[in-house]
């Protein structure tokens, strides 16, 4: 069998030409952790020590073959990989599902911050959260995680995403507590109306127009329901918003993730619903990525 390790001169001059070939030396690096598991702190060691070892665990022609496909074709690198590292989790990844961004990470930290609100109902040891719109399953992996008591609901229009969903709920959670339907938003959880303590979803809403104009990265390679809000963006947040106020449970909370320019339009539309206490939160760059409200006590 070919033997993945080469010298670090070996590798660095490697890295160099694939850069020339094109592409961004972050991603060229990603590739290098995620498939053949060199560290950016191993990269490092080896600038300063190149006639060391580079410990690969995949050969350069295979890392080559993935680089050409991902500049060619423009695959994204998570869709070759297989994977994507998101918050503390290591998530399988497929076409059948967006690929989890870094600033829907915050969301979980914004949900739990919730609970911590004096007036939460009894959330530490029970409660009912559900995910809409779970792609991966990202969001659902991290509220089991972080709520073992809880009971989750995690929902898709699309059967491959649940498939996906479930592969990384069994993989990264040993909590039984949680359930996967198909369906639209709130209804295949019409037996849980007024239940539901906590809900996140991070719901398509590009404007149709702007989905047209995408990185070819992702207007051809992540699903278009995924993506696709319709002509402002806002049809599922108005969805979503409009059977809100009856399947949130007294005091429950909803977060929604929305477009760089929609907080104003989303939070206007949390209270013309009906919902209380709404606020914006921003991402790491800033920018009013979210939307939190809850339903009355
Ligand atoms: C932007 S992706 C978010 C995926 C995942 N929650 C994340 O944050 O990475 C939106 C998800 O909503 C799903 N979706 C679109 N329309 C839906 C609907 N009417 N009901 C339920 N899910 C829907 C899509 O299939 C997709 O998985």
């Amino acid at each position: 069998m070919e033997s993945a390790s080469c010298s670090g001169q070996e590798l660095l001059t490697w890295r160099r030409q694939q850069l020339l070939r094109g592409g961004r030396a972050v991603d060229l690096d990603w590739l290098l952790a995620m498939e053949a598991n060199l560290s950016w702190a191993e990269l490092q060691r080896l600038r300063i020590l190149p006639e060391s070892i580079a410990p690969l665990a995949s050969t350069l022609q295979d890392l080559e073959k993935l680089w050409a496909v991902h500049l060619q074709d423009h695959v994204p690198l998570q869709h070759l990989v297989g994977r994507c590292p998101w918050r503390d989790l290591d998530l399988r990844i497929s076409p059948a599902a967006l690929i989890p961004r870094q600033e829907t990470e915050l969301l979980i930290d914004f949900a739990l911050d919730c609970l911590q609100d004096p007036s939460a109902t009894g959330w530490a040891s029970a409660g009912r959260w559900a995910d809409l719109g779970t792609g991966s399953g990202a969001l659902a992996v991290a509220l089991a995680r972080a709520l073992p008591g809880w009971d989750g609901h995690a929902v898709d229009l699309s059967a491959a995403a649940l498939e996906l969903a479930r592969i990384n709920l069994n993989a990264l959670t040993t909590s039984l507590r949680w359930q996967l339907h198909q369906g639209s938003w709130w209804d295949p959880l019409e037996c849980w109306w007024g239940q539901f303590d906590l809900v996140v979803a991070n719901p398509p809403y590009i404007p149709t127009q702007v989905v047209d104009e995408l990185d070819p990265l992702v207007r051809d390679h992540e699903p278009r329901q995924a993506l696709c809000g319709g002509e402002d963006g806002l049809d599922c947040c108005r969805a979503i918003l409009g059977l809100a106020p009856q399947a949130l449970s007294p005091g429950g909370w909803l977060l929604l993730e929305h477009h760089h320019d929609q907080s104003d339009q989303v939070l206007g539309l949390m209270s013309s619903a009906g919902l209380v206490s709404s606020r914006a939160r921003s991402d790491l760059s800033g920018v009013r990525r979210f939307a939190i409200a809850r339903r009355h006590l």
